[in-house]
Protein backbone atom coordinates (compact mmCIF):
# COMPACT_ATOMS: atom_id res chain seq x y z
CA UNK A 1 0.00 0.00 0.00
CA UNK A 2 1.64 3.32 -0.77
CA UNK A 3 -1.30 5.47 0.56
CA UNK A 4 -3.47 6.43 3.71
CA UNK A 5 -7.20 7.40 3.59
CA UNK A 6 -8.88 10.03 5.24
CA UNK A 7 -11.99 9.81 6.35
CA UNK A 8 -13.76 13.38 6.60
CA UNK A 9 -16.15 15.08 7.94
CA UNK A 10 -17.36 18.13 5.16
CA UNK A 11 -19.94 19.77 7.65
CA UNK A 12 -23.61 20.34 7.58
CA UNK A 13 -23.00 22.49 3.90
CA UNK A 14 -21.72 25.98 5.23
CA UNK A 15 -18.17 25.64 3.81
CA UNK A 16 -16.54 27.70 7.14
CA UNK A 17 -17.84 24.88 8.97
CA UNK A 18 -15.06 22.97 7.54
CA UNK A 19 -12.12 22.35 9.97
CA UNK A 20 -8.57 23.22 9.60
CA UNK A 21 -7.47 19.57 8.89
CA UNK A 22 -9.80 18.85 6.30
CA UNK A 23 -9.27 21.76 4.81
CA UNK A 24 -5.27 21.09 4.62
CA UNK A 25 -6.09 17.25 3.90
CA UNK A 26 -8.35 18.31 0.77
CA UNK A 27 -5.54 21.14 -0.22
CA UNK A 28 -2.99 18.14 -0.68
CA UNK A 29 -5.18 15.23 -1.68
CA UNK A 30 -4.38 13.54 -4.93
CA UNK A 31 -7.91 11.80 -4.97
CA UNK A 32 -11.12 12.36 -3.72
CA UNK A 33 -14.08 10.31 -3.31
CA UNK A 34 -17.08 12.10 -1.89
CA UNK A 35 -21.34 11.36 -2.35
CA UNK A 36 -24.44 13.70 -2.34
CA UNK A 37 -24.66 16.13 1.10
CA UNK A 38 -21.15 17.32 0.66
CA UNK A 39 -20.86 20.81 -0.25
CA UNK A 40 -19.80 21.45 -3.61
CA UNK A 41 -17.49 25.04 -2.94
CA UNK A 42 -15.23 22.39 -1.24
CA UNK A 43 -14.61 19.95 -3.81
CA UNK A 44 -12.73 23.17 -6.00
CA UNK A 45 -10.32 23.01 -3.15
CA UNK A 46 -8.64 20.21 -4.57
CA UNK A 47 -5.18 20.51 -6.81
CA UNK A 48 -5.75 20.07 -10.32
CA UNK A 49 -4.83 16.56 -11.51
CA UNK A 50 -6.52 15.27 -8.02
CA UNK A 51 -9.10 12.21 -8.94
CA UNK A 52 -12.44 12.93 -7.95
CA UNK A 53 -15.24 9.62 -7.88
CA UNK A 54 -18.66 10.74 -7.08
CA UNK A 55 -20.04 7.49 -4.71
CA UNK A 56 -23.21 9.32 -3.63
CA UNK A 57 -26.67 8.72 -5.20
CA UNK A 58 -28.05 10.14 -8.75
CA UNK A 59 -31.20 10.72 -9.61
CA UNK A 60 -33.59 8.11 -10.54
CA UNK A 61 -30.61 5.67 -9.57
CA UNK A 62 -29.85 3.71 -6.21
CA UNK A 63 -26.73 4.64 -4.22
CA UNK A 64 -23.05 3.84 -5.32
CA UNK A 65 -23.46 -0.13 -2.86
CA UNK A 66 -20.89 -0.07 -0.43
CA UNK A 67 -18.67 -3.05 -1.84
CA UNK A 68 -17.93 -0.78 -4.77
CA UNK A 69 -17.08 2.03 -2.65
CA UNK A 70 -14.76 0.25 -0.52
CA UNK A 71 -13.57 -1.07 -3.60
CA UNK A 72 -12.55 2.10 -4.71
CA UNK A 73 -10.53 3.14 -1.80
CA UNK A 74 -8.38 0.24 -2.04
CA UNK A 75 -7.91 0.66 -5.43
CA UNK A 76 -7.01 4.39 -4.96
CA UNK A 77 -4.88 3.22 -1.87
CA UNK A 78 -2.89 1.50 -3.98
CA UNK A 79 -2.11 3.68 -6.57
CA UNK A 80 -2.52 6.98 -4.67
CA UNK A 81 -0.61 9.24 -1.76
CA UNK A 82 -3.34 11.22 -0.21
CA UNK A 83 -7.19 9.51 -0.46
CA UNK A 84 -9.53 11.94 1.03
CA UNK A 85 -12.84 10.21 1.35
CA UNK A 86 -15.08 13.26 1.95
CA UNK A 87 -18.76 12.86 3.89
CA UNK A 88 -21.30 14.67 4.91
CA UNK A 89 -21.41 16.18 8.54
CA UNK A 90 -19.63 14.05 10.76
CA UNK A 91 -18.44 10.68 9.25
CA UNK A 92 -18.88 8.24 12.10
CA UNK A 93 -22.64 10.04 12.54
CA UNK A 94 -24.50 7.89 10.39
CA UNK A 95 -22.09 8.20 7.71
CA UNK A 96 -21.23 4.36 7.32
CA UNK A 97 -17.44 5.87 8.21
CA UNK A 98 -17.15 3.29 11.02
CA UNK A 99 -17.74 0.59 7.96
CA UNK A 100 -15.37 1.76 6.00
CA UNK A 101 -12.63 2.38 8.13
CA UNK A 102 -12.95 -1.26 9.56
CA UNK A 103 -12.90 -2.58 5.71
CA UNK A 104 -9.79 -0.47 5.03
CA UNK A 105 -8.16 -1.73 8.16
CA UNK A 106 -9.08 -5.21 7.36
CA UNK A 107 -7.55 -4.87 3.69
CA UNK A 108 -4.27 -3.30 5.30
CA UNK A 109 -5.30 0.33 4.18
CA UNK A 110 -3.74 2.98 6.85
CA UNK A 111 -6.72 5.00 7.56
CA UNK A 112 -7.48 8.11 9.81
CA UNK A 113 -10.44 9.69 10.93
CA UNK A 114 -11.18 13.54 10.83
CA UNK A 115 -14.05 14.54 12.66
CA UNK A 116 -16.34 16.86 10.82
CA UNK A 117 -19.63 19.39 12.55
CA UNK A 118 -23.07 16.99 12.33
CA UNK A 119 -25.94 18.71 10.81
CA UNK A 120 -27.84 17.91 14.06
CA UNK A 121 -26.07 20.66 15.77
CA UNK A 122 -25.17 23.01 13.37
CA UNK A 123 -28.66 22.88 11.45
CA UNK A 124 -30.48 23.69 14.84
CA UNK A 125 -28.10 26.02 15.52
CA UNK A 126 -28.55 27.86 12.18
CA UNK A 127 -32.18 28.92 13.60
CA UNK A 128 -30.82 29.81 16.89
CA UNK A 129 -31.58 26.59 18.72
CA UNK A 130 -29.37 24.83 20.96
CA UNK A 131 -29.92 20.88 21.34
CA UNK A 132 -29.48 21.25 25.17
CA UNK A 133 -30.39 23.34 28.05
CA UNK A 134 -30.20 23.44 31.60
CA UNK A 135 -34.14 24.72 31.74
CA UNK A 136 -35.16 21.85 29.14
CA UNK A 137 -33.29 18.64 30.72
CA UNK A 138 -29.89 16.82 30.50
CA UNK A 139 -30.18 14.55 27.33
CA UNK A 140 -30.37 14.46 24.08
CA UNK A 141 -30.53 11.39 21.48
CA UNK A 142 -29.39 11.67 17.99
CA UNK A 143 -31.49 8.99 16.13
CA UNK A 144 -31.81 8.06 12.70
CA UNK A 145 -35.65 8.04 11.57
CA UNK A 146 -34.86 5.75 8.58
CA UNK A 147 -34.09 2.01 8.97
CA UNK A 148 -32.12 -0.45 6.92
CA UNK A 149 -34.83 -2.88 6.65
CA UNK A 150 -32.25 -5.80 6.22
CA UNK A 151 -30.62 -4.43 9.65
CA UNK A 152 -30.16 -8.30 12.05
CA UNK A 153 -31.33 -5.44 14.86
CA UNK A 154 -34.69 -4.62 16.42
CA UNK A 155 -36.18 -1.05 15.23
CA UNK A 156 -35.63 2.29 17.34
CA UNK A 157 -37.83 2.25 20.18
CA UNK A 158 -39.43 5.33 19.89
CA UNK A 159 -41.60 4.67 22.80
CA UNK A 160 -38.58 4.31 25.32
CA UNK A 161 -37.37 7.37 23.82
CA UNK A 162 -39.93 9.29 24.71
CA UNK A 163 -39.64 8.01 28.48
CA UNK A 164 -35.94 8.36 28.67
CA UNK A 165 -34.51 11.12 26.68
CA UNK A 166 -35.80 14.95 27.10
CA UNK A 167 -34.49 15.86 23.70
CA UNK A 168 -34.39 14.02 20.20
CA UNK A 169 -32.03 14.98 17.23
CA UNK A 170 -33.47 12.85 14.26
CA UNK A 171 -31.62 12.45 11.08
CA UNK A 172 -33.47 10.69 7.79
CA UNK A 173 -36.75 11.36 9.33
CA UNK A 174 -39.30 12.94 7.06
CA UNK A 175 -40.14 10.10 5.78
CA UNK A 176 -41.25 8.04 8.70
CA UNK A 177 -42.07 11.19 10.61
CA UNK A 178 -45.88 10.13 10.84
CA UNK A 179 -45.32 7.34 12.40
CA UNK A 180 -42.33 8.87 14.24
CA UNK A 181 -44.42 11.35 16.20
CA UNK A 182 -47.56 8.72 17.01
CA UNK A 183 -45.11 6.37 18.84
CA UNK A 184 -43.89 9.19 20.38
CA UNK A 185 -47.13 9.92 21.58
CA UNK A 186 -47.71 6.76 22.64
CA UNK A 187 -44.74 6.23 24.64
CA UNK A 188 -46.35 9.42 26.78
CA UNK A 189 -44.97 12.90 25.04
CA UNK A 190 -47.60 15.01 24.92
CA UNK A 191 -49.02 16.59 21.84
CA UNK A 192 -48.13 19.77 22.72
CA UNK A 193 -44.53 19.29 23.00
CA UNK A 194 -42.54 21.61 21.06
CA UNK A 195 -40.85 20.26 17.31
CA UNK A 196 -38.67 21.76 15.32
CA UNK A 197 -38.08 21.06 11.24
CA UNK A 198 -34.70 22.34 9.61
CA UNK A 199 -33.99 21.82 6.04
CA UNK A 200 -30.83 22.61 3.85
CA UNK A 201 -29.45 23.92 7.38
CA UNK A 202 -26.94 26.02 6.99
CA UNK A 203 -27.06 26.99 3.37
CA UNK A 204 -29.03 29.20 0.36
CA UNK A 205 -32.41 27.64 0.71
CA UNK A 206 -32.48 26.55 3.86
CA UNK A 207 -35.89 26.72 5.73
CA UNK A 208 -37.47 26.02 9.32
CA UNK A 209 -40.84 25.28 10.69
CA UNK A 210 -41.56 25.15 14.58
CA UNK A 211 -44.57 23.44 16.10
CA UNK A 212 -45.51 20.85 17.95
CA UNK A 213 -45.99 16.92 17.99
CA UNK A 214 -49.33 16.57 17.21
CA UNK A 215 -49.72 18.29 14.18
CA UNK A 216 -45.62 18.01 12.93
CA UNK A 217 -46.21 16.03 9.90
CA UNK A 218 -49.04 17.58 8.77
CA UNK A 219 -47.14 20.66 8.32
CA UNK A 220 -43.95 19.10 7.10
CA UNK A 221 -46.63 17.71 4.38
CA UNK A 222 -48.75 20.81 3.72
CA UNK A 223 -45.76 23.10 3.77
CA UNK A 224 -43.70 20.44 1.28
CA UNK A 225 -40.59 19.60 3.36
CA UNK A 226 -37.88 17.30 2.40
CA UNK A 227 -34.39 16.21 2.49
CA UNK A 228 -32.40 16.38 3.74
CA UNK A 229 -33.82 17.90 7.29
CA UNK A 230 -32.95 17.43 10.74
CA UNK A 231 -36.01 17.33 13.15
CA UNK A 232 -35.94 18.35 16.84
CA UNK A 233 -38.22 17.14 19.21
CA UNK A 234 -38.52 18.15 23.04
CA UNK A 235 -38.89 21.25 25.66
CA UNK A 236 -35.33 22.76 24.29
CA UNK A 237 -37.36 23.85 21.00
CA UNK A 238 -38.69 26.51 23.36
CA UNK A 239 -35.72 27.98 24.29
CA UNK A 240 -34.61 29.05 20.64
CA UNK A 241 -32.89 32.23 20.79
CA UNK A 242 -33.50 33.33 16.78
CA UNK A 243 -31.15 36.58 17.53
CA UNK A 244 -28.11 34.10 17.30
CA UNK A 245 -28.63 32.11 14.76
CA UNK A 246 -25.84 33.16 11.53
CA UNK A 247 -26.85 33.76 8.18
CA UNK A 248 -26.59 30.57 5.57
CA UNK A 249 -24.04 30.65 3.80
CA UNK A 250 -24.47 31.67 -0.11
CA UNK A 251 -23.47 28.05 -1.20
CA UNK A 252 -25.36 25.13 -2.97
CA UNK A 253 -25.49 21.51 -1.15
CA UNK A 254 -27.19 19.29 -3.81
CA UNK A 255 -30.34 17.58 -2.35
CA UNK A 256 -29.99 14.17 -2.12
CA UNK A 257 -31.82 11.97 -5.07
C1 LIG B 1 -26.76 9.83 5.95
S1 LIG B 1 -27.11 11.10 7.13
C2 LIG B 1 -25.51 11.78 7.29
C3 LIG B 1 -25.33 12.60 8.52
C4 LIG B 1 -23.96 13.25 8.59
N1 LIG B 1 -22.94 12.24 8.75
C5 LIG B 1 -23.86 14.28 9.70
O1 LIG B 1 -23.09 14.07 10.65
O2 LIG B 1 -24.51 15.32 9.59
C6 LIG B 1 -27.95 12.27 6.11
C7 LIG B 1 -28.97 13.06 6.91
O3 LIG B 1 -28.32 14.09 7.64
C8 LIG B 1 -29.20 15.19 7.73
N2 LIG B 1 -28.57 16.35 7.09
C9 LIG B 1 -27.37 16.39 6.50
N3 LIG B 1 -27.07 17.64 6.10
C10 LIG B 1 -28.13 18.41 6.44
C11 LIG B 1 -28.42 19.79 6.33
N4 LIG B 1 -27.56 20.65 5.79
N5 LIG B 1 -29.61 20.24 6.79
C12 LIG B 1 -30.48 19.40 7.38
N6 LIG B 1 -30.26 18.09 7.52
C13 LIG B 1 -29.09 17.60 7.07
C14 LIG B 1 -30.50 14.81 7.04
O4 LIG B 1 -31.35 14.22 8.01
C15 LIG B 1 -29.99 13.78 6.05
O5 LIG B 1 -31.01 12.95 5.60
Amino acid sequence: MTGTVYLVGAGPGDPELLTLKAHRLLRQCDALVYDSLVPRALLDLTPAGCERHFVGKRRGHHSVPQPSTNAVLVDLAQRCHCIVRLKGGDPFLFGRGGEEAAHLVAAGVPVQVVPGVTAGIAAPAYIGLPVTHRRAGSSVTFVTGHEEIDKDRPGVDWRGLARSSDGLVIYMGLHNLRRICEELIAGGLAKETPAAVIQQGTVRGQRDLVSCLGVLADRVEAEGFGSPSIVVIGQVVEERIPACAPQPADAEMPIPF
